[in-house]
């Protein structure tokens, strides 16, 4: 029987086709989408920490307005996100546990500080951008629940990123000289991290090749890395910053840009706890969850009193 399953799911990844949540699945596939859909998600509620520091310092009405709603919607995603790992049976308690105790990992660059205004841009232009690269083909993943959740996350993560890319725009065209060059140092700043965000190149990814077999991942770390690189040029070029890369240079044969050579060790030591803001946002979700607990409290309270009153 188990080995009917086996080859009917087999099939199925071999045809393209989509899992349900419901369809046998073997324990290692199962195993590997509860940790990308999980530490994916556990990224989008800490990415909303460094943009959160700017909610009351925002220049305008309209930024102000719009930084919040973008925070909004990465709470939302964060809930799409441990929604589809909970189908896959670990609940939403455990893998909150496991990020608040350090055990779970969440996207390297959120662990980066947020030191000026331009900074508020520059994720919207370039960690959203990396974002949107590395989950569009993720709406094409094997399992039908995650690959539903990335369609609507990509349609709002456009707009973060085009409204990242508005906010650098005008202070580079209307903005005084200080404004500039605020700009091009957080550019200087975020470019490499956001590089990193793909993941440690293809021969060092211990997860690609499984992945890429099941149909989860369907572009590799550094295909998507390249693509990045590729699309974001242009976009610098227009905005009239400087991306930070003595290396960077067309290849007319290879037809892509190449690039210089990415600091793994700084990756390696980020992913591993030792960045320069990870304890300060692994504090700061412990202490929201910690702040969060009465509310949870009183949900159930209410829960309780109203399931008494249906049965009376
Ligand atoms: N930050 C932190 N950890 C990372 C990063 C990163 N940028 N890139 C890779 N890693 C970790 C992996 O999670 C894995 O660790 P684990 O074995 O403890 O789980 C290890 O490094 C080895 O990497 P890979 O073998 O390449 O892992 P994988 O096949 O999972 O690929 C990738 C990594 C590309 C990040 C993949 O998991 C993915 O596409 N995830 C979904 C997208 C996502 O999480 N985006 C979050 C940032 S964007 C945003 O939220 C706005």
């Amino acid at each position: 029987e188990e080995m009917h399953l086996e080859q009917r799911f087999e099939a199925r990844i071999d045809d393209g086709g989509f899992i349900e949540a419901k369809d046998w699945m073997p324990e290692h596939y199962r195993k590997t989408l509860t940790r990308q859909i999980s530490q994916h998600a556990h990224s989008e509620i800490v990415g909303m920490l460094p943009e959160g520091n700017w909610v009351t310092r925002a220049p305008t009405l309209k930024r102000k307005a719009i930084l919040l709603a973008k925070i909004q919607d990465e709470g939302g995603h964060g809930l799409y996100l441990y929604a589809a790992a909970e189908t896959l049976g670990t609940s939403r308690d455990q893998l909150l546990g496991a990020l608040h105790s350090g055990k779970a990992k969440y996207s390297s660059i959120f662990n980066y500080p947020t030191l000026t205004w331009a900074d508020v841009g520059v994720i919207g232009w370039l960690v959203d951008g990396a974002a949107i690269m590395n989950q569009v083909p993720l709406c094409r993943c094997s399992y039908a629940p995650y690959a539903r959740a990335m369609v609507r996350i990509c349609r709002e993560e456009s707009f973060h990123q085009r409204q990242g890319y508005d906010a650098l725009l005008v202070m580079m065209q209307q903005g005084t000289p200080e404004q500039k060059a605020m700009v091009q140092d957080a550019v200087n700043r975020w470019w490499w991290p956001c590089l990193m965000m793909f993941g440690p190149p293809d021969a060092e990814s211990v997860h690609s090749v499984q992945s890429m077999r099941w149909g989860i991942k369907r572009i590799s770390n550094d295909d998507l890395r390249q693509k990045f690189v590729d699309a974001t040029v242009q976009q610098a070029e227009v905005l009239g910053v400087t991306l930070p890369d003595p290396e960077l240079k067309w290849n007319e044969q290879r037809g892509h840009w190449d690039f210089g050579t990415i600091d793994w060790d700084e990756f390696w030591r980020v992913v591993g706890g030792d960045g320069p803001c990870n304890r300060e946002r692994l504090g700061m979700r412990v202490k929201a969850w910690n702040d969060g607990a009465w509310v949870r409290e009183a949900a159930l309270a209410h829960a309780r009193k109203q399931a008494t009153k249906q049965e009376a």
